[in-house]
């Protein structure tokens, strides 16, 4: 059997957008085809990968599959020829969709999904005159492309019910949240938010209410933090105490008949608002440039995802599917049972070092060396069936000593391996040796012991039978291994 080949996306329109989705679809493994008429094309995408590079492959605790190949077209039937997936992020004018369409078609596989990234068409209004109207349907995504989660997936009722699930399963295969949005509707559901807010905040500066600095403030120091993890809804439904949301609406509900909004209209954009805007965003904002923000805003970005994946949470969730989905078919997703050989090293983990776990030199923290080789020890328990549901049951091994040893310098953005052999693993002990690359270079060296408890007893115990002949079996391969360089090596002794 061959190697898989790459699935093939064809983005056309390179721009914010479709920078972000070309990145998305590479740094999960698909070709990328962009066509592009600006002959500049080429060099604007590059600093958007560069972000996504540095950005993207810090959310999950798994690598990434290796990068799809980028290529650039200049005849859009070329690029759109075998495409599995074609992204449509040309301007936002109608006209220039249909046309758009009407080339892609032409040449396009019959059952590749066609997904466009409008902000405010309905699909119906996209799919009119067009060959197959079935393909078509808006899958309109959120800046920056390759962090955020959120698809919103809007099928018209003419949309081939087959494509909406295969589009959906394939943009949760790239870490996204595909949102069907079962009712079509201008601006779909998320912009019609942003719109309201936006149209409010006019309002204020223009009334000299707020400047742009007081009114960002009330986001980020508040509400903002609060949608990020609950949203509109449960968040009021919290308000409301043990009532709930029933008392909640009975507190607030009529506060909504109160003249505290403006939302039905919107201000006129004269020279004289845009310059009291501009300026108060300059006064806000303008001693940083702008590759400066968009880098505090991926960090940003990174570090909030990163928090609600320890919860298990909101965006957080989605990334923990995600990694499950890039676990499963490698040997970091198998039990002991799958390995047909176990006579080397066993690799426990293979992850990007992520933005966070750098210090002020750009190393990586000395803390997080230890989080790797714990990582490691938590795989290789699951993989011999120590795992949550076992440890549940009462049994686990707990760490008696651990030694760790840096021998070269490690980055973020660094894709690590850890490859373990069992030194001892017989009855109650368990000791293992870790070994950390990037490629071939050696950078570290873990070492723990570790010890078979009851969790009731909280004593040494013996573990139950299935772990025993999966540790023993992999423990014999091992002994026919060299003992590592630098196994129970003292601290400060050199080679
Ligand atoms: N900017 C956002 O925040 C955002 C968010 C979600 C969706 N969208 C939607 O994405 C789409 C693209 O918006 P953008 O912000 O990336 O715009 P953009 O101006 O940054 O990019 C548009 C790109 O399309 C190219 N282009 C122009 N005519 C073309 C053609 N005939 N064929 C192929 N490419 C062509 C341009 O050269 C440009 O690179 C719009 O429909 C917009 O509503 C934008």
């Amino acid at each position: 059997m061959g190697e898989p080949v790459a699935k093939i996306a064809a983005i056309i329109g390179g721009g914010v957008i479709g920078g972000g989705w070309a990145a998305r679809f590479l740094l999960n493994g698909w070709d990328v085809r962009v066509f592009d008429p600006d002959p500049e094309a080429e060099a604007k995408l590059a600093p958007v990968l560069a972000q996504a590079r540095r950005a993207l492959p810090s959310l999950t605790d798994v690598a990434l599959p290796d990068e799809g190949a980028l290529s650039f077209y200049s005849d859009l039937s070329e690029a759109v020829a075998g495409a599995d997936w074609i992204q449509e992020s040309v301007p936002e004018r109608l006209e220039i969709k249909h046309r758009t369409f009407a080339a892609v078609q032409a040449v396009c596989p019959e059952d590749a999904i066609i997904g466009s990234s409008t902000s405010g068409f309905r699909p119906s209004e996209l799919q009119e005159g067009t060959k197959r109207p079935g393909q078509i349907m808006v899958c309109h995504p959120f800046n920056p492309v390759y962090l955020m989660p959120l698809v919103e997936v809007v099928p018209s009722p003419a949309t081939d019910a087959t494509l909406i699930q295969r589009a959906k399963a394939t943009l949760s295969s790239l870490g996204m949240y595909p949102l069907h949005v079962r009712k079509e509707i201008d601006a779909h559901i998320a912009d019609r938010f942003l719109e309201a807010v936006w149209r409010e905040a006019l309002w204020l500066v223009k009334d000299g209410v707020a400047t742009t600095e007081e009114i960002d403030e009330a986001i980020r120091m508040g509400f903002g933090i609060r949608w990020a993890q609950m949203g509109l809804f449960d968040t009021y439904r919290t308000a409301g105490g043990e009532a709930g949301m029933r008392h909640f609406m009975a507190q607030f509900g009529p506060a909504l008949k109160w003249p505290w909004t403006k939302l039905m209209d919107v201000p006129e954009f004269t020279d004289e608002l845009v310059d009291l805007i501009a300026g108060q965003s300059d006064a806000q904002s303008g001693h940083m440039n702008i590759s400066e923000m968009l880098a505090a805003r991926d960090d940003n970005l990174v570090a909030m995802m990163r928090a609600l994946k320890a919860n298990d949470w909101g965006a957080g969730a989605v990334l923990n599917a995600h990694e499950v989905s890039l676990r499963a078919g490698s040997v970091l997703g198998a039990s002991a049972d799958d390995l047909e050989d176990v006579s080397v090293p066993i690799l426990t983990v293979r992850r990007a070092v992520p933005l966070d776990w750098t210090d002020y030199n750009g190393h990586m923290n000395e803390a997080r060396y230890l989080q790797a080789f714990g990582d490691a020890t938590d795989r290789f328990m699951a993989l011999i069936g120590c795992d949550a549901e076992y440890i549940a049951m009462g049994g686990s091994y707990f760490t008696a000593e651990t030694h760790i040893r840096h021998v070269d310098e490690v980055h973020a953005g660094t894709v690590i391996e850890v490859h373990t052999q069992v030194l001892t693993g017989a009855g109650k002990k368990l000791h293992l040796f870790h070994e950390m690359y990037d490629g071939d270079r050696l950078l570290a060296t873990g070492e723990h012991f570790l010890l078979h408890v009851s969790l009731e007893t909280r004593r040494p115990s013996e573990p139950a039978p299935g772990i025993v002949a999966a540790l023993e079996r992999i423990a014999a391969a091992h002994a026919r291994l060299d003992v590592p360089q630098g196994a129970g090596r003292a601290v400060g002794q050199r080679p």
